[in-house]
């Protein structure tokens, strides 16, 4: 990770482009962000006792709690995962371990360093590609039957020149040739593990895939696919796939960050009597271990989660964060709630995030030479109603604005191929005529909106 970390200020106004209110949860991630920034740099063993500064977002649905953490791991450059605590109280689920976690995460670290690493190489591998479709077009002289004289010699180095530019300038794309790749053996038949080994992070397919030797398969494929493939496999030799997995356990350690979605559903309510509460205080159990720190094997080695930033999200309608057990409640000593959206935030909601709703159906449209508009009256409608929708049926935040957009721009998006003006503007009337009927009835509106 580059050492150009953000401020907490940074950091808000980042999420400020995405997120529109919840001012003090973004304020909470952000210094929890920076925490650990802080704590990489301070000296000496006291480091190691800087605990995570973990957090639970309080709110209902649709109010940006998932959209923030997701955003924070965008910004860290961390690798993230998200997982809903209460799939490990499903039938099916019960004990699972969740050890998966951490190396679904580490999973995730190893590909996002891979892929950097790749982009990094990726000049160099091209480079070489081009060298061996080049091999392939005109192979080199010591293969070739002909007597060498220095006459030929000079023609054949003359000849692979013009073809080099030719491959540089992209001149020869279509040109089909015919190319060796290795093939990963794939076994005819899946072969199952003693249980418990996959539990582990272990493959046996994977194992015995590295014990048979890869099968060469000769193809055709043009100049352009060939070299995509080449570049693949000469990325894939220029990396070093031991340096990968350091860096990536090393990024999960220090950076990575878990949402836990969903826990609230682990609570205890307190006016519950027993049953599921049993498993839901079991998950919590077994979840404690790894938000405590501890060691998790993984196929690519041992992963300490000491440091591991861990985010819980939940509306806890029923329960509250008081009714998880002590020791859990004690590891996430930051609790923030997150205010239900009205009008006002629908409208910035709908336009201003730099992936807003209403940006994202406008470059949609584009694609078929219409532009779409919207009049500010009819922005301001269209709030209303979700606020409206909301409190009379079921209050799902910003999603509600997803439903009521699919529904007025439906027949518009239908027609679209076909329509003869370059431009549609949806104006205040539009809106209502499109969703009034759909209001009126409850029924209706319980199905569309
Ligand atoms: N404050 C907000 N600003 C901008 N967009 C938001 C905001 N809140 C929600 N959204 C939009 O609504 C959608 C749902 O939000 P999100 O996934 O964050 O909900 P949530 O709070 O995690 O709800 P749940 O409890 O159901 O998981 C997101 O795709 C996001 O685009
Ligand atoms: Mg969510």
């Amino acid at each position: 990770m580059k050492d150009k970390e953000l401020t907490p200020r940074e950091i808000v106004k980042e999420l400020d482009a995405y997120i529109i209110g919840q001012e003090k949860a973004k304020k909470a991630v952000a210094i929890a962000l920076r925490n650990r920034w802080r704590r990489q740099h301070v000296e000496g063993d006291i480091k190691n006792d800087i605990l995570p500064n973990n957090i639970i977002l309080i709110g209902p649905t649709g109010v940006g709690k998932t959209e923030i953490a997701r955003r924070l791991s965008k910004l860290a450059r961390a690798p993230f995962i998200k997982v809903e605590a209460s799939k490990f109280t499903e039938v099916g689920y019960v004990g699972r371990d969740v050890e998966s976690i951490i190396r679904d995460l580490t999973n995730i670290a190893i590909n996002m360093v891979k892929s950097e690493r790749i982009l990094e190489v990726n000049a160099q591998a091209k480079i070489m590609a081009n060298e061996r479709v080049l091999d392939i077009l005109l192979p080199p002289k010591s293969k070739s039957k002909e007597v060498i004289t220095s006459e030929t010699d000079e023609q054949f180095f003359r000849t692979r020149e013009k073809f080099k530019k030719m491959l540089e300038n992209g001149t020869m794309e279509d040109r089909v040739l015919e190319i060796t790749v290795k093939k990963s053996s794939t076994p005819m038949m899946q072969i199952f593990g003693p249980a418990g080994m996959e539990e582990m992070g272990l493959n046996i397919n994977e194992m015995l895939g590295n014990a048979f030797p890869k099968k060469k398969k000769v193809q055709k494929a043009t100049v352009a696919e060939a070299r995509e493939i080449f570049t693949k496999e000469e990325a894939q030799k220029l990396i070093d796939m031991d340096v990968i997995t350091k860096e990536a356990i090393k990024r999960v350690e220090q950076t990575g960050i878990v949402f836990l979605d969903e826990i609230d559903k682990i609570a205890h309510s307190s006016d519950k009597g027993h049953g599921p509460d049993v498993s839901r205080e079991g998950v919590q159990r077994d979840i404690l271990p790894i938000v405590e720190g501890s060691d998790v094997q993984t196929k690519f080695g041992v992963v300490k989660t000491d440091h591991i930033l861990f985010v819980a999200a939940g509306a806890f309608h029923i329960s509250k964060p008081s009714d998880l057990i002590p020791e859990l409640q004690g590891r996430f000593p930051i609790r923030e709630e997150l205010t239900s959206l009205g009008k006002t935030e629908f409208v910035k909601i709908l336009k201003t995030p730099r992936n807003a709703l209403l940006k994202q159906y406008t470059a949609m449209v584009k694609t078929e030479g219409v532009n779409l508009k919207f009049r500010k009256d009819a922005i301001e409608e269209i709030a209303y109603i979700a606020e409206e929708v909301n409190e009379k049926m079921e209050n799902i935040g910003a999603r509600r604005l997803h439903t009521i957009l699919s529904t007025i721009l439906e027949d518009f998006l239908f027609n679209l191929p076909d329509a003869k003006s370059k431009e549609i503007i949806i104006t205040k009337k539009i809106v209502q005529e499109k969703l009034s009927s759909v209001i009126k009835d409850r029924d209706l509106s319980r199905y569309i909106l």
